[in-house]
């Protein structure tokens, strides 16, 4: 699904924002990118459909070379969810928000109402497509911007710190909503530094510093102190819990579901 190898990117004010990175991840994946802030995270996102252009190294998605003559295709096909959602909903109503991309990919009316209805109904937003937008809470807003990705049918979703502003019952809507979305075939990326959410969520984690990869792969990075420490990041609440009860254990869990069946089977 992506590819990346030797990318690196200069601000203009001469950051180097990304640092020789590479790696790549499987088809159909559920990625966290996580490290503190400033580690590149937003930076690298925006190189997946083709906001930024590699400046040295390269990238594929989806087996598309992002370049100039690629970038327009690739924005219908990797759609990414801002931090901020008010960066990102701007129309007077919901549905002319949602409506935008289909109308800039040159679809028929009948098309494009067809792709909003479907679009808004599937994040459980139709009764409010006469809003203006930013009367909607943080958790609909975001909502309506996965909307706008659905409505071009897009491969990729990715999140740029999709929790922050949203209460707990927020972040669980819009996390099964993302579950559906990848058993619907899509693949899902965020960039968060909650360690947590990533151990509950991810199957796959890329650690990031300093516009650098410390690590990749599955969620047992997120155990290791070491690694999680030089990524100024934290071990899960579950992690943390088992260190202290100081028990002989192979290796430290990563979900409660895996810290239950271990404490079941003690008190067996
Ligand atoms: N538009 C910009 N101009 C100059 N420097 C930037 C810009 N955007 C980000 N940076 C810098 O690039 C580095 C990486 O930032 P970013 O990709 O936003 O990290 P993250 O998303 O992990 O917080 C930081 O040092 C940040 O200050
Ligand atoms: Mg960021």
């Amino acid at each position: 699904m992506l590819k990346v190898d030797q990318l690196s990117y200069t601000y203009r004010d001469g950051t180097k924002a990304l640092n020789q990175i590479s790696f790549s991840i499987p088809d159909h994946s559920k990625v966290a990118i996580l490290g503190p802030n400033g580690s590149g995270k937003s930076t690298l996102f925006l190189h997946f459909n083709g906001i930024y252009l590699p400046q040295e190294g390269s990238v594929e998605v989806l087996g598309i070379p992002v370049n100039k003559k690629t970038e327009i295709d690739l924005k219908t096909r990797v759609g990414l969810v801002f931090q901020d959602p008010d960066d990102q909903v701007f129309s007077s109503t919901l549905w002319e928000d949602v409506a935008f991309g289909p109308e800039n990919m040159g679809y028929s009316q009948e098309e494009i109402d067809r792709r909003v209805e479907k679009a808004l109904k599937s994040v459980d937003m139709w009764d409010y497509r006469h809003k203006a937008p930013y009367h909607l809470s943080y958790g609909q807003k975001k909502r309506a911007a996965i909307a706008g990705i659905l409505a071009m049918d897009c491969e990729i979703i990715m999140l740029d710190e999709p929790v922050a502003y949203l209460d707990p019952q927020g972040q669980d809507q819009l996390f099964s909503l993302l579950d559906e979305l990848y058993q619907q075939g899509m693949s899902i990326l965020i960039a968060t530094h909650d360690v947590n959410l990533a151990c509950e969520w991810a199957d796959y984690i890329i650690l990031m510093k300093d516009g650098q990869i410390l690590g990749q792969g599955g969620t047992e990075l997120l155990v290791q102190e070491n690694l999680v420490n030089q990524a100024r990041l934290r071990l899960p609440i579950v992690a943390k819990l088992f260190q202290k009860l100081n028990k002989d254990i192979d290796a430290l869990p990563t979900t409660l579901e895996e810290a239950a069946s271990q404490i079941n089977q003690w008190v067996k």
